[in-house]
């Protein structure tokens, strides 16, 4: 069980780069199983999370390859349509098999997702579009039970915006028996790659980038190749450690517009940002203060509930208060106890976290709860006085790939030891 240890204080400083995401590799991988053929994804992230999602399918019976950041994968020899819960368990994203096995095989009996360190998270949205697209679903003993002679398109209108359900209904969708629109789906960039990557496998997706998806169901799809877009999470993510430590960072093989809504929110903390095609740089060295902002979280193009912990952190050293309020998920909030052990202000009121600041952080032992809550730690770490110690740290390596090393590449102070406490 490995332990980050940061001595905090330290400027950040150079250059450094966004890997792949993390959440778009998790939606094109199980999209593979539509094409019952080789695929290639490059710039796969080495991410625990990704390793969880190909051991599925590999007990699905796909084999693939994963060397230098490329994933081949061969669906053709899948013989079983059963997710079990002891890997499901692991990773809620393991649900988007559901979508593809029932549109291929008309079958699959895929575990209910467990808890997760804030929830509830249901699966409900996911359900009922299986069941419009013609699916018979029942749930039993904690497993989703789903038939379907043949996935018939239909009009599926999602009430909330969710990226795990228009994900499922698209590549249900996609071999469907006539035409499915799918209304309010998700704008996020990585449901938008991952119908990119159905069109490129065959599929006939209109409104890309949309709320609006009309899907001409087809026969079969092919093979196809396609490289992941950068992470925008993490490099939301990077560019915060920059300005926790009120450094100077140039971040490459980024994609700023998939950011825009943090950018925004860092100029109007008074940092100073240069965007350019694929680069973004930001300078935290010659500003007076970081200023309060507040901020809601919201489906894309909004402020991601990705970054809400990530921000949390920042506003500790803000002059003066900040409002810091999750729309998408009420109790996303296990970060704020360990940030006030390290000398933070925040008190949390529903779902908002009101953050007095600025605060004088000072190193501390702290546990991680889940992805997004270690890296606010860390970054807390980062800019604390003294050494903070970040244990189980598993958490932060489902999502981001190798980040003590970025962080070193820019002057931090952080080790990766071995520890024994649980
Ligand atoms: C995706 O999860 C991401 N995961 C999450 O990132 C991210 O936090 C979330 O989208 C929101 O942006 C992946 O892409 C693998 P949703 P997902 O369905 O698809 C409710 C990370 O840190 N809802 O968009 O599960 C739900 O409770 C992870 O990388 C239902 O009510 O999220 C939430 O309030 C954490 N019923 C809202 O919708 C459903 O059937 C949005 O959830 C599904 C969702």
């Amino acid at each position: 069980m490995d332990k980050f240890i940061i001595t905090g204080g330290i400027q950040l400083k150079g250059e450094t780069y966004a890997s792949g995401a993390k959440n778009s590799v998790l939606a094109l991988l199980p999209a593979c199983i539509l094409n019952s053929s080789k695929s290639i994804i490059s710039n796969v992230s080495k991410v625990s999370d990704v390793y969880t999602m190909l051991k599925l399918l590999e007990h699905l019976g796909c084999s693939f390859n994963f060397q230098n950041n490329i994933v081949e994968i061969d669906t053709s020899s899948i013989n079983n349509q059963f997710a079990p819960y002891e890997l499901v368990k692991k990773m809620r994203a393991s649900i988007y098999v559901l979508g593809p096995l029932v549109a291929r095989f008309g079958y699959a009996k895929v575990s209910l997702p467990g808890g997760c360190a804030w929830g509830p998270r249901p699966v409900n949205l996911h359900l009922e579009a299986m069941t419009k697209l013609g699916a018979e679903i029942e749930i039993e003993e904690g497993y989703i039970i789903a038939k379907a002679k043949k996935l018939i398109g239909t009009k599926i209108n999602f009430d909330i915006s969710s990226v795990g359900a228009t994900g499922n209904a698209l590549m249900a969708a996609v071999l469907a028996k006539g035409t499915t629109i799918i209304t309010n789906a998700a704008l996020e960039p990585e449901i938008q790659q991952l119908a990119e990557f159905l069109n490129l496998m065959g599929a006939k997706i209109d409104g890309i980038g949309t709320t609006t998806l009309t899907i001409e169901g087809v026969d079969a799809l092919n093979s196809a190749e396609i490289s992941v877009i950068p992470d925008r999470i993490e490099s939301a993510t990077l560019l915060t450690a920059a300005a926790i430590t009120r450094g100077k960072i140039s971040l490459k093989n980024v994609i700023p517009n998939h950011l825009n809504a943090c950018l925004t929110k860092f100029e109007d903390a008074g940092l100073k940002l240069t965007i350019e095609k694929n680069k973004i740089i930001l300078d935290a060295e010659n500003i007076d203060e970081i200023k309060p902002v507040n901020v809601t979280t919201a489906p894309y193009p909004g402020f991601p509930t990705d970054m809400q912990a990530q921000w949390i952190s920042l506003m500790c050293l803000a002059n003066g208060t900040s409002t810091v309020t999750d729309s998408i998920y009420f109790d996303r909030f296990k970060h704020v106890p360990e940030l006030n052990r390290l000398g933070a202000n925040i008190e949390v009121k529903e779902n908002s976290a009101i953050v007095k600041g600025p605060t004088k952080l000072k190193g501390a032992k702290v546990m991680s709860t889940d992805l997004r809550a270690s890296a606010s730690l860390v970054l807390a770490g980062l800019a604390a006085s003294g050494k903070t110690e970040v244990l189980r740290v598993y958490h932060l390596d489902r999502g981001y790939e190798s980040i003590e090393k970025k962080l070193e590449s820019l002057g931090a102070k952080i080790e990766r030891v071995d520890s024994p406490e649980y």
